[in-house]
């Protein structure tokens, strides 16, 4: 099979001045926008991890919220992707937006987010997903659909007639970011690229362009 479908990317332009030293205010604009436009899954990002071996890892998840310029991500800490995470202590974040011809990659620090802010996220969850989270032990074998479907049900079980509680191990992870890279698609692959670095021991941000 081979794919040679070609766009030429017209739909925007970006320049230094609307980074300017404000780069969390542009990512939190861009994902505001990629949700007002109705997308599916406007908030999704691509988590890369390392793995003990050095293997790189990627993974969709769903970014849960900006505050205090951080991502903040929810997921199983035992599974594969929080193992990575608390060996390194890093990850980064790759956001790409079809329609409006838009990447974002951030790389960064990864800390485990309050118990308090998990519990608040876990109570706000359809039961179903709460349940979710107990019936799985993300990342590791099945024998088969039907064993999930039973850890389900004995879950349900459980909590029958009370409140879903947070699982110990499940619950947000927020990435610092240390460099956030914005994308927006040209005419003839001439692209925009603009690069912003956390500055050394400081809260601002430097700017530099990279070609395309
Ligand atoms: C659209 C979409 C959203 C997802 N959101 C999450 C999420 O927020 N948290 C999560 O743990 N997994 C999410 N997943 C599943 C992950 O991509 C992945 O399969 C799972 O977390 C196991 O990854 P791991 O074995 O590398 O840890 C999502 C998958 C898709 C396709």
């Amino acid at each position: 099979m081979s794919l040679h479908s070609r766009t030429d990317y017209t739909k925007g332009a970006l320049d230094e001045s609307a980074v300017a030293e404000e780069p969390w205010a542009l990512l939190e604009q861009w994902v505001k926008e990629a949700v007002d436009a109705g997308i599916s899954d406007p908030t999704a990002f691509t988590l890369n991890t390392l793995d003990a071996e050095g293997f790189p890892h990627g993974r969709i998840v769903l970014l849960r919220d900006t505050r205090d310029e951080q991502l903040v991500f929810y997921t199983n800490y035992l599974s594969e992707k929080g193992q990575d995470v608390e060996r390194l202590g890093k990850a980064g974040a790759t956001f790409f937006w079809p329609h409006a011809e838009r990447q974002i990659r951030v790389r960064g620090t990864v800390a485990r987010v309050s118990e308090a802010e998990s519990d608040i996220y876990f109570a706000s969850r359809p039961r179903g997903s709460q349940l979710g989270a107990w019936s799985s032990q993300q990342s590791t074998e099945a024998v088969n659909r039907k064993q999930l479907e039973s850890q389900f049900d004995a879950e349900s079980a459980r909590f029958e007639g009370r409140d879903v509680p947070r699982p110990p191990h499940w619950g947000g992870y927020a990435i610092t970011p240390e460099v956030i890279e914005f994308w927006q698609g040209r005419a003839s692959r001439m692209h925009d690229r603009i690069v912003c670095r956390r500055k050394e021991g400081e809260s601002t941000w430097g700017t530099v362009r990279l070609q395309p």
